[in-house]
Parts: structure tokens; sequence; C-alpha cells
């Protein structure tokens, strides 16, 4: 099957994502020598190793999907991460960006769900959890660790960010296996099918944690310059928006407490109930640090992206380089940063970033 209409219909795919025991329910097509697009995998059928095989030796780094159909395809990824996910013959890098999509997906539809309805049902919270597992069981592969790292630096949407955020948070907890203990330090027999549903719990919370902004105008999220004392106000509601919407869920207190406390400040003077120190629970704390390391380190409308050196060196309190050596590292509203952090976990995760980069 041949179509000369290509950029209008078919949008490239990794082959990483074709999973040999899965049924796509949509076309695979490949494009030839010639320029046209071939059919190469029927809905329905299932994709064979030796078909697999075959296109890893013809060096063929895209398939293709008719756009029509991208909503299965993407439906498929979403259904089929973990084996996506494990598949030990796709490259890392091509895992790395099918999880970060599906993620975006994940997230974007919680946020879509919860502007309609006013609250996550719990197929959304489900849907969340099982991609949280999922998602855990790729950043056990050290190999994911670098592609990951490359996320580092791109533009801030809320979506990406809160894909960041997650893997920020379930990776330094990971290396940090004790603080889950004190995350949740009334649990019972702390043995590590506990440890991992704790970890799973605080990735939900990563993934979820500014759901609230769904329920802020569009005009204040995307506005580029220094929001007015309206906008902002207006802004700082969208913890208190995330609490409400996940109230009424089956989600632990830790994580309904972190996701309202996740802009209060150690020291006091965060919004929105300015409660501070250990009143602020861990993982509020550490999301704290992930969400301000990750939007410094992003393009965002109003500034260049930070790097993560100096983001830190700012998050740790050095003072602010003067406007006229040429920095356009940040602006007035990265200052006074190390009075938001818990110094030990900023210690920590200083550490565990001086870890990742290493690794790659
Ligand atoms: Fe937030």
């Amino acid at each position: 099957m041949v179509s000369p209409d290509y950029k209008k219909r078919y949008t490239a795919i990794s082959p990483g994502a074709i999973v040999q025991d899965a049924l796509p329910d949509f076309r695979i097509y490949i494009l030839s020598a010639q320029g046209k697009y071939v059919l190469w995998a029927l809905e329905g059928n299932k994709v064979s190793t030796e078909q697999l095989d075959r296109l890893s030796e013809s060096g063929m780094t895209d398939v293709f999907v008719d756009l029509e159909e991208k909503f299965k395809y993407e439906q498929y990824l979403e259904n089929n991460l973990g084996k996506i996910l494990e598949n030990k013959r796709s490259p890392v890098d091509q895992k790395a960006t099918i999880f970060s999509k599906v993620s975006t997906n994940v997230v974007k539809d919680a946020f879509e769900t919860c502007l309609g309805m006013g609250t996550m049902g719990s197929s959304a919270i489900r849907r969340t959890h099982k991609f949280v597992e999922n998602a855990l069981v790729f950043i056990q592969e050290t190999k994911s660790l670098p592609a990951l790292a490359k996320m580092i630096g791109h533009d801030y949407q809320t979506y990406e960010h809160a894909t960041k955020v997650l893997w920020f948070t379930t990776v330094f907890l990971r290396n940090n296996q004790d603080l889950l203990e004190r995350i949740q330090p009334e649990a019972q027999a702390f043995d590590d099918e506990k440890k991992l549903d704790v970890l799973r719990q605080c990735g939900v919370g990563a993934l979820l944690h500014d759901i609230g902004k769904s329920l802020i105008p569009q005009e204040i999220l995307s506005k580029d310059g220094p929001l007015t004392e309206v906008e902002w106000e207006v802004m700082k509601r969208h913890p208190l928006n995330g609490l409400a919407m996940l109230v009424d869920t089956d989600l632990p207190v830790f994580v309904k407490k972190a996701i309202l406390h996740h802009h209060e400040d150690f020291q006091g003077g965060g919004y929105p109930m300015n409660v501070e120190g250990k009143n602020i629970n861990i993982l509020a704390r550490i999301l704290r640090i992930a969400d301000v390391f990750d939007a410094m380190t992003s393009r965002r409308p109003y500034k260049d992206p930070v790097p993560p050196l100096k983001a830190i060196q700012i998050m740790i309190g050095k003072p602010k380089a003067r406007k006229e050596d040429g920095d356009s590292g940040h602006d007035d509203r990265d200052q006074g940063m190390k009075r938001c952090f818990d110094e030990e976990l900023l210690q920590k995760f200083i550490v565990f970033l001086g870890n990742m980069s290493l690794s790659g």
C-alpha cells in the first residue's frame, strides 16, 4: 500500500514501541527507498520477532502510522508501556522518549478530566498508578538515567514538568531509601514491598503535584512576563485546588499533604498555609526542591534555562550575579531561595545530581 501524501497522513513512530506479543489495532508502514509508504503490519496482527529483526538489521529508525490512527497508537503505548520499557532490543533513548510521551498524555488527560469534573475520578487515579508502576521499572534500569537526564533543560510546560518532577523525585528516593521510611513512619513492617509501595505513591504525588493548575486560566499559566498581584494570588491557589480535587480519592494522606504543601518554605513564608520546618512533610520538601530545580533549568516564556550548576548555586543561596556581567541566568523570582529548602534534603539532592552526571 502506498501513498504520495505522506506529510499529511503519516507520523513517524519509534520501532522500539512495537512489542512482539501485543496486537496493535492500527496499521504500521515503512518508508521505502523510493520514498513511498509501504504497509508493514496490518492492524490486529502480531508483529513477529523475525519482522522486528529484519527491521533492525535494515537500520531503519522510524516506522509510520496513519495520523488518523495516532490516538490508537498512543493508547497502545500506554497499555503496553511495561513491555515496551522492558524490551531489551530497543535503544534506551527511544524508550525514554516513549516514557516521556506517555507520561505527558497521562498528565494531560488527568488535567483535562479534573477541569471537566472538578475532581479526579478513581479510574484516572488507577491509570496514573499504573503509569507510575511502569515508570519505576524503567528508572531501575541504570542506563535509563543518562537518557532521562537529557530532558533537563527542555522547555517548561506543565505536563513535561510533571514528568521531570516524577523522575527527579523517584530516582532521588530510590537512591535515598532511608527517606521512604521517614515519609510514612507509621507503616508496619517496612519491607521491600512496602518501600516500593511508598515509592509508587510518591511518584503519583510528584506527577500530580500541580494538578490544581488545571483550574488556573491559561493566560496566567503561560504569561510572557511578570504576573500582576491579582494574577499571582490566583496562581497561589493551585495547591489548594489540587487538594480539593484529590481529597475524595484513596491517595494516602501524606501524598495529599505533599500536594498541598509543595510551595511551603522550610523557613516559613511559603503558600498557601505558611507552615514551616518539620510541619511540612518530607515528600512536600522533596517536591519543593525537584520542582524549583526543574523550573529553573527549563526554558520558560520569560527566561532562558539556567545551567544545572548555576541553579544549584542559587538554591544554596549564592548571591546573584550582576546583570552587567552579561548574565541572563535568572530573574528576581529565583532570589532568596535558600530559605525555601530543607538543607539536609537539598544536600542529598545535590549529591544525587552529581552521581547522575557521573553515570551519564
Ligand atoms: Fe506548583
